[in-house]
């Protein structure tokens, strides 16, 4: 399968991407635990990479935080700014590309979206970088059981790019697989301590959603904290 540029296929998504049921699921799950795990936030300086349609941006600033989003997606930057009503700061850019002033922020929040990148000790980095003393860095990636349940034969022992089709938005996207102890390598050898392994599932009080949601977690949130 030829490979699209992420920035074309966020593009083509668009809006679709905000109304997918899957994202929905990640309301209950992913946002709440992401938001528990931030605390308080009020007049914190956040950057939202990969902010995509800035749901997790406008339950930020709802909070009280400063928030700066960023997305290689025109389409999504353009969405994330109508969701938040003109609140917040956003702008196109790449993760791997942008720079920021040292120690600009408190909080990076990059919620399923470092999986696009090939290599991601020199993003940790840039993430240090720019987060001040003791700043915390909360990002999450696809659970690796749900590429089991998709991809027969799944390796699981190596880096590789990976197509899952997104129910919903009716579209195959691709991201890299890395076997989750790179992402402890690139904490760790970038000098951030784990604070926090989250593997959300929907609470059984929540009905009427798939049977799985409630025992397979999609994703996986990690905290991290800058050491001083
Ligand atoms: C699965 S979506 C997640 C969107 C949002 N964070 C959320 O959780 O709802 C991935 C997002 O990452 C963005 N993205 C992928 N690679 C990127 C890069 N190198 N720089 C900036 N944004 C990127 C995509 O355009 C897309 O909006």
């Amino acid at each position: 399968m030829k490979s699209k540029s992420v920035e074309k296929l966020y593009d083509e998504i668009g809006r679709r991407y905000s109304e997918n049921k899957s994202v929905a699921i990640s309301d209950y799950t992913e946002l709440p635990t992401r938001l528990a795990l931030s605390g308080a936030v009020g007049r914190k300086d956040v950057l939202d990479v990969g902010c995509g349609p800035g749901r997790h941006a406008r339950a930020l600033l709802d909070r009280g935080a400063r928030v700066t989003g960023i997305d290689i997606s025109e389409e999504m930057v353009s969405a994330a700014k109508d969701y938040c009503g003109g609140r917040g700061r956003f702008f196109r850019a790449d993760f791997e590309r942008v720079s920021f002033r040292r120690a600009s922020f408190d909080l990076i929040n990059a919620s399923l979206c470092l999986m696009y990148s090939p290599n991601l000790k020199p993003v940790f980095k840039n993430f240090r970088a720019w987060l001040r003393p003791s700043g915390r860095l909360i990002f999450s990636i696809y659970h690796p059981v749900r590429f089991f349940q998709k991809v027969p034969g799944f390796d699981f022992s190596r880096r590789q790019k990976v197509w899952i089709h997104l129910q919903g938005c009716d579209v195959t996207v691709w991201n890299y697989y890395h076997p989750l102890g790179d992402y402890f390598d690139a904490l760790l050898s970038n000098c951030f301590e784990l604070r926090a392994f989250v593997e959300p599932v929907l609470s059984r009080r929540r009905r009427g959603w798939p049977p799985d949601s409630y025992r397979i977690p999609r994703s996986i949130i990690f905290e991290a904290r800058k050491k001083a």
